[in-house]
């Protein structure tokens, strides 16, 4: 498929996104957590509407200094309307392919963003250039192909799921990139390389069960009308896969995990 269609693909709606606003780097990014100190500098690549950055930019403190990056503009202005004045913390329009810049970061982040890019590998040889000498490249993803649930989600979501990833493969997506991570590090001149397990579970005794499994309904509410209109789903597919699904949290479901991967390497 065309690069045209990787872009369109990649490309978050535009509706306010409830999933990247709540995510911090306690919740959604702690591999972090051992790199960060006041005064680092921090280059985090597809930052989206800017959530887990603010984090970050808090924790460095105003001595730090923070780059966010998203080739989405409304993102990049939704990350400008958040974020207030912290110090050191600033956002522009960026798409890492072709992202240049004369400056050099202690950490380079990218989150969940290596996944909806068809040639990884050019988006980590433009990052590596970004670190400064003994810093750091962390990237933090998927593999979609290993996620379980318990017991088994509706056959409606099972469907939508199997859509999804086949949608995704079609414009050259790596469903299973995480577990790709570290041998692409590792072409690209990377020698000291550590992997970290960051799978996510939540299990119906956590108060947060109901909205952490709920990822796979919010992405049939907020993605599934781009598989809709590109032909892999009926709309009465994803309006049943959202219900059923929701319908699973609230009865049968048990504990869903997300199967990721921090793979982090050393400049
Ligand atoms: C799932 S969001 C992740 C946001 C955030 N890092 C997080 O973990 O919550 C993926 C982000 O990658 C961005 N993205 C897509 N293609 C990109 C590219 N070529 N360069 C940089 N970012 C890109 C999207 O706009 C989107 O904001």
């Amino acid at each position: 498929m065309s690069e045209q269609t990787a872009t369109e693909r990649a490309t978050m709606p535009a509706a306010y996104n409830p999933v990247l606003e709540r995510r911090t780097v306690e919740n959604a990014n702690q591999n972090l957590l051992k790199y960060l100190r006041p005064g680092l500098s921090v280059l985090d690549v597809g930052c989206g509407s800017g959530a887990i950055t603010r984090s970050i930019a808090e924790k460095v403190g105003p001595t730090g200094r923070i780059l966010g990056i998203d080739p989405n503009d409304k993102l990049i202005e939704q990350a400008r309307q958040n974020s207030g004045s912290l110090p050191g913390l600033d956002f522009r329009q960026g798409d890492i392919y072709t992202f240049d810049t004369d400056e050099r970061f202690d950490l380079i982040t990218i989150a969940r963003t290596l996944q909806w890019l068809a040639d990884p590998k050019a988006a980590l040889i433009n990052m590596k250039r970004f670190v400064k000498p003994g810093g750091y490249l962390s990237v933090l993803d998927f593999n979609h192909e290993k996620i379980s649930w318990h017991p088994e989600p509706p056959e409606a979501m099972k469907t939508f799921y199997a859509a999804f990833l086949k949608w995704r493969q079609d414009a050259g997506f790596d469903n299973a990139i995480a577990d790709h991570l570290a041998d692409l590090m590792s072409t690209i001149g990377f020698t000291d390389i550590r992997v970290e397990n960051q799978s996510e579970l939540a299990q119906k005794t956590d108060p947060t069960f109901a909205v952490a499994s709920r990822l796979w309904a919010e992405v049939a509410e907020l993605r599934g009308l781009q598989l809709v209109n590109s032909g892999y789903i009926s709309e009465e597919l994803r309006v049943r896969a959202i219900a059923d699904y929701d319908n699973w949290i609230q009865t049968v479901g048990e504990s869903m995990t997300v199967y990721m991967l921090a793979v982090e390497a050393k400049q």
